[in-house]
């Protein structure tokens, strides 16, 4: 999963995917990243992790990173939150294959119209909100696909 600087969508889309990987007891290896470097280290915007614990799917424990190219490697799908992140994922694909790889994450509830997950941090308490919800139906199709 990965944003711009993986304090609020990313983190929240790791969480719930972690979440229902592990509710489903599949054997699924869950990360996320940023494009940029201002957060690495920092825990979650306070925002986002009071919205993840109060629909019971706290991300207190994630710690922000930059997405790198042996992301590639270690990764089968890698979802992006908007146009943007995709470009900067894109910028880092060494194949054909890494490129198949990327995804945008509303592609999945919203086939082929690339629409992004709206960037929260400028704004106020209802954009949190507005992320969980197309971040929870996302990953619940997701999961559905996984498991199947
Ligand atoms: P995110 O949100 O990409 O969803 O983690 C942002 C977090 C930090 C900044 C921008 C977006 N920033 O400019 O520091």
């Amino acid at each position: 999963m990965v944003c711009l600087g993986n304090i609020c969508r990313s983190p929240l889309a790791d969480g719930l995917l972690r979440k229902k990987v592990a509710e489903a007891g599949l054997d699924i290896e869950v990360d996320s990243a940023g494009t940029a470097a201002y957060h690495i280290g920092d825990p979650p915007d306070v925002r986002m992790r009071a919205t993840a614990k109060s629909k019971d799917c706290p991300i207190d424990d994630l710690r922000a990173r930059q997405f790198v190219v042996e992301d590639y490697d270690r990764f089968d799908r890698i979802y992006v939150m908007d146009e943007s992140n995709k470009n900067n994922v894109l910028s880092l694909a060494r194949t054909a294959e890494d490129e198949a790889k990327v995804e945008m994450i509303l592609n999945l509830s919203h086939p082929s119209m690339d629409l992004e997950v709206p960037d929260p941090y400028f704004g106020g308490e209802e954009g949190f909100l507005e992320v969980y919800q197309l971040l929870d139906e996302a990953t619940d199709i997701l999961m559905n696909d996984l498991k199947n």
